[in-house]
């Protein structure tokens, strides 16, 4: 974050106070549960798996041996289980559990008997196709009914899922089926966006190319206009083998609460993703916890999470937290401004949101956008709001407060990661004082503090490192095929103190405000991208001799990313050559990593160890006076780019 927003942020006075309705009514009201909780951490998880179903009650709450915890081993239970199944004798079997809504305006509601219908099929499905308990299966589908429907029925068989983004390329596609060594693709022939149709098809054909992918399941969502073709052998039509599988009742797989539920691959330092590994008993007491805990649910809310399941935010809050807990969870295909810029609006009016969760940067284009296209709606059934994926800025807070929850609706800002699986530090909406810009301070249960260079914890005032202490149950376990990889980046620099990679301030009254990344990660628009990731897809290009990326302050975006390349001897610069660079980082990633700028350099500002000084490449972008350049091996080279970004500009 930049300087001068860092210190708006810090000068923020404002306080909200629970309103006293929704004080009596919440789930979590009584104060004492954070001391209780932080004292006795084993205790308040213990009660809180209380509300999942076990096959097998577990023997023991936490074992603890940094950095590898277990929760409740000895437990078995099934996460499909515990999201539709049971629910069709506690007196959920005719609710909506699902109400989808398709881009070009198509929509399903799926009740939960509906649902178990359709996820027993195609359980039964996947098992004709040879899946087997422990198989890893990606998942690169639009936000169709059928991806929640595939995410549960591989936890009710015990296959792991590993879902990659629609919005990923091919490239990214195959390096993620490789690296989990996935058995089967459930795709899709495309996918809408902004009436537009995507190509997954095509680019699953090349992603499973040299993977041991032996079968694609193909869902037919657009039709002729996708122009997909199917390769005899290997493909086959969802909506062809559907027909022909039972929906009937199915045993669901008794898992250990320690089984892996699945793999969600994320950015970190190094150009490699990372497959984030969340398991069955955990995971689910987490996300199922925090549904009733931060987002107060009630049996009679509709819940909109806005996020796409790609990202854990929709893994955690558009199935498994919401459907565990008994939910209506409202799911929308597209874009928020298509065909209108009030869809988001639209869909709250039409079918009653009581909770809406988006993210800071949907929040401030909706803000561009002007209040116009909200008031044309009756949002008055909106009851609470939730923001997630970056810092929200004050202002956006407030536009959030006054015009989406008409001053009535609590705000909770949840900070959380890939790898903590639910919200940690949050506030409770009936507890808890809300900042316009604070993530408050950690929910019951998260020993969750701002630490120094020594990992002593800072006075109130004071900024450093955000740490969680203890073990929580939704924790990442491991990264997939790399345990190294997870002690040295999740454990390396505090000895058994679990390390999240951002920065943070806590202030006087022990409020923590996140500032963002503390690494080589950048977040554009909610989604983390690392800068190693887009710079070994630039180098990879045949003209690129370096490139260094940085992420720049956006108004709209939060960050964007610019990049500094120097090209190979004899090649020569040009705009074309700028638009070729940028289109090889989307065919190698997706579109969410494609440059804003690409600036040629003759030479990078590196130090005398080689090492290239990213700093000043963000001073530069950011128009900002140059920090100490005394370090560097030719400090004319920045004094060179800075005249060049100026010009540029
Ligand atoms: O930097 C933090 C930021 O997003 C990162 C996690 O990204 P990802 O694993 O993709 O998960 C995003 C959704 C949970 C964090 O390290 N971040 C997420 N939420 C917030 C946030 N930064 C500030 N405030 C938040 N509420």
């Amino acid at each position: 974050m930049d300087a001068n927003k860092m210190d708006t942020l810090l000068q923020e006075q404002r306080t909200f106070h629970p309103p006293d309705d929704f004080q009596v009514k919440a789930n979590f009201n009584n104060p004492d549960i954070y001391e209780s909780a932080l004292r006795d951490p084993e205790s308040y998880w213990s009660e809180q798996a209380q509300h999942l179903s076990w096959f097998t009650p577990y023997e023991s709450v936490c074992d603890w041996n940094p950095p590898h915890a277990e929760w409740f081993s000895g437990g078995q239970l099934n996460a499909a289980y515990n999201c539709v199944d049971r629910h069709l004798t506690d007196g959920r079997k005719n609710k909506a559990a699902i109400i989808w809504e398709g881009e070009p305006g198509d929509r399903l509601v799926l009740t939960y008997d509906m649902l178990a219908r359709e996820v027993n099929r195609a359980a039964r499905m996947l098992k004709d196709l040879g899946v087997e308990r422990g198989d890893r299966v990606t998942i690169y589908l639009p936000m169709i009914p059928e991806l929640p429907i595939s995410l549960l029925a591989c936890a009710k068989i015990g296959a792991i899922h590993s879902v990659v983004f629609g919005g990923f390329s091919a490239k990214a596609l195959h390096e993620r089926i490789v690296d989990a060594d996935a058995k089967i693709l459930i795709t899709a022939d495309g996918g809408y966006r902004r009436g537009n149709v995507i190509p997954l098809k095509a680019n699953a054909d090349e992603a499973v190319e040299d993977t041991g992918i032996d079968t694609v399941l193909v869902v037919k969502r657009v039709g002729a206009a996708a122009n997909a073709s199917m390769k005899a052998g290997r493909d086959v039509w969802w909506h062809e083998i559907s027909q022909s599988t039972s929906a009937a009742p199915l045993a669901a797989e008794a898992m250990n609460s320690e089984d892996i539920l699945y793999l969600l691959y994320t950015s970190g330092t190094t150009g490699k993703p990372k497959g984030i590994v969340h398991t069955t008993g955990g995971y689910l007491v987490g996300a199922n916890t925090s549904m009733r805990s931060v987002f107060d649910l009630k049996d009679d809310d509709v819940f909109f999470c806005t996020a796409d399941i790609g990202w854990v935010t929709g893994h955690t809050y558009l199935v498994y937290g919401p459907l565990s807990a008994g939910a209506t969870t409202v799911m929308y295909e597209g874009s928020p401004d298509y065909p209108t810029r009030d869809r988001y609006w639209d869909i709250c009016e039409r079918y009653g949101v009581t909770i809406l969760y988006t993210a800071p940067t949907s929040i401030r284009m909706f803000m561009k956008w002007g209040s116009s296209h909200v008031e044309q709606h009756d949002l008055s059934q909106l009851r609470l709001l939730g923001s997630v994926g970056e810092p929200i800025n004050p202002e956006a807070w407030m536009w959030y407060h006054e015009h989406i929850g008409h001053g009535r609706c609590p705000i909770v800002d949840t900070w959380w990661q890939t790898e903590t699986g639910c919200a940690m530090i949050a506030p409770l909406p009936g507890l808890t004082v809300t900042k316009p810009g604070s993530a408050t301070r950690p929910v019951p249960g998260i020993d969750a503090d701002v630490v120094d260079e020594e990992g002593n914890s800072v006075a109130p005032g004071n900024g450093g490192y955000l740490v969680i202490r203890k073990p929580w149950p939704s924790m990442l376990r491991t990264v997939w095929g790399d345990d190294e990889r997870f002690r040295k980046t999740y454990f390396g620099k505090f000895d058994g103190v679990y390390l999240p990679g951002d920065g943070a301030h806590k202030d006087k009254d022990g409020y923590i405000w996140i500032l963002g990344r503390m690494d080589d990660v950048i977040n554009v628009s909610g989604h983390r991208i690392g800068t190693a990731e887009i710079e070994s897809a630039l180098v990879s290009h045949p003209a690129v001799a370096e490139a260094a990326v940085i992420g720049r302050a956006d108004e709209l975006k939060g960050q964007a990313i610019t990049a500094f390349v120097t090209v190979r001897e004899g090649v020569t610069t040009s705009d074309e050559l700028v638009t070729e660079l940028k289109k090889h980082v989307v065919d190698k990633i997706g579109a969410m990593a494609r440059p804003e700028e690409i600036l040629f350099a003759a030479e990078l500002p590196k130090t005398r160890s080689a090492k290239i000084m990213r700093r000043l490449l963000r001073d530069i972008a950011e128009g900002r006076v140059l920090g100490d350049t005394t370090t560097l091996a030719d400090p004319s080279v920045v004094d060179v780019l800075q005249a060049q970004y100026k010009e540029a500009d």
